[in-house]
């Protein structure tokens, strides 16, 4: 297996709690993706909703709630867990959304593209 890295952005491009959008071509495909940092510890997933495929943004990088504890999706409010990305409450509950593969080296975080 052989993975290519794609950079994010910076580490110190986002507040704990917080989070931060990106977009990413491989191969002739936008990759819309956010990453949250929670307890020192990033966490990535594709910006599309299991319940519509909307981005779940409404303000540029804000995919919080306003305690910071979960994530939300400003088209209908559903909430999902920052460690799995599972949705536990709104139209989708029970639903995931789609995990992104990433590392961090040197205060950076890359995407992992992984081709096999
Ligand atoms: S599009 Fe996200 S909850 Fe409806």
């Amino acid at each position: 297996m052989k993975a290519n890295k794609l950079f994010i952005c910076n580490v110190d491009d986002i507040e704990e709690p917080g989070s931060r959008g990106f977009s990413i071509e491989i191969d002739e495909e936008i990759i819309e993706g956010f990453v949250v940092l929670k307890d020192g510890q990033f966490f990535a997933y594709r910006n599309s909703c299991p319940h519509t495929g909307a981005p779940l943004d409404w303000v540029e990088h804000q995919f919080l709630d306003m305690d910071g504890a979960l994530i939300q999706c400003a088209v209908h409010d559903a909430r999902f867990i920052i460690d799995d990305g599972k949705c536990i409450a709104g139209p989708c509950a029970g639903d995931s959304l789609q995990k992104l593969e990433i590392i961090q080296q040197d205060k950076k975080l890359f995407m992992l593209d992984q081709k096999f």
